[in-house]
């Protein structure tokens, strides 16, 4: 599927060093257009979650530009905390607060950054559990819930802030094998329902079938990056062709 939107991200030649040597990112440019589901593959230690996690600037690049929704977020004199509300981020394990009941976790932030009424952030919080199933564990505690199901409420707590992208780091590789295609199947309807992500996974079958393009990273950088259907049947680097007869 070719989407036409808008840029929503645009990374421009970044690089992140760590400890002055490491270079987690070398030079790394692309586009996130509105309504696409970018999936990132590739090796551990290959820069994926240092590449995400400077797209809110988590991690600051230590040079490269990034714009988001046509601010160049990387401009120290910019406000990132406002910009950063609109991307919602999950990561593999789900950061709930555990002494929180479900619906407080979800309404926490809208209520607080969002200056949402206690009874509205509540409502629309309902909502969404709903809409995941998951209404009759609004008064739980996350340590009552299943993995698979912690990992959806951390997904509907991003959601409630009403995100226009999200970022997604493994987010279902801390999980035990059968909850895996819940989580799989949400992050599904999302894309369907036209959100725009970023997703970083090991899961092959989620890049092919979801995937608007999938990127393949290594050693910090971008070395291919294609639509599903060619990524998969017709990898041109060498590097992406030894990784994918890994993993496939
Ligand atoms: N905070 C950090 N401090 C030092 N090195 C880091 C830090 N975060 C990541 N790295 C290093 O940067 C490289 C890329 O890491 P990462 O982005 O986590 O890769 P991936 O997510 O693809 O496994 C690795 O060599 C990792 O050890
Ligand atoms: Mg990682």
């Amino acid at each position: 599927m070719i989407t036409n939107g808008e840029v929503l991200i645009r990374v421009e030649d970044v690089h992140k060093v760590f400890g002055g040597a490491l270079h987690a990112l070398n030079g790394v440019t692309t586009e996130i257009r509105k309504g696409e589901v970018v999936v990132i593959v590739g090796p551990s230690g290959s820069g994926k979650s240092t590449f995400l996690r400077s797209l809110n600037l988590l991690e600051v690049p230590s040079s490269g530009h990034i714009y988001f929704e046509g601010v160049d977020i990387t401009d120290k004199k910019v406000d990132i905390d406002k910009h950063r509300q609109k991307m919602g981020m999950v990561f593999q394990h789900f950061n709930l607060f555990p002494h929180k009941t479900i619906l407080e976790n979800i309404t926490l932030a809208p209520i607080k950054v969002r200056r949402k009424s206690k009874e509205e952030a509540e409502k629309q919080a309902m909502e969404l559990l709903q809409l995941v199933g998951l209404e009759e564990k609004a008064h739980s505690y996350p340590s009552q819930l299943s993995g698979g199901q912690k990992q959806r409420i951390a997904i509907v707590r991003s959601l409630a802030m009403e995100p226009d992208v999200m970022l997604f780091d493994e987010p279902t590789s801390a999980l035990d094998p059968e909850m895996v295609g819940e989580v799989l199947d949400l992050m599904k309807q999302l894309a369907k329902d036209g959100m725009t992500m970023v997703v970083v996974t090991h899961e092959m079958g989620f890049a092919r079938e979801v995937g608007t393009r999938v990127i393949f990273m290594d050693a910090g950088q971008i070395r291919e990056e294609a639509e599903p259907e060619e990524f998969f049947t017709d990898p041109k680097e060498p590097r992406l062709r030894e990784f994918l007869s890994k993993v496939l």
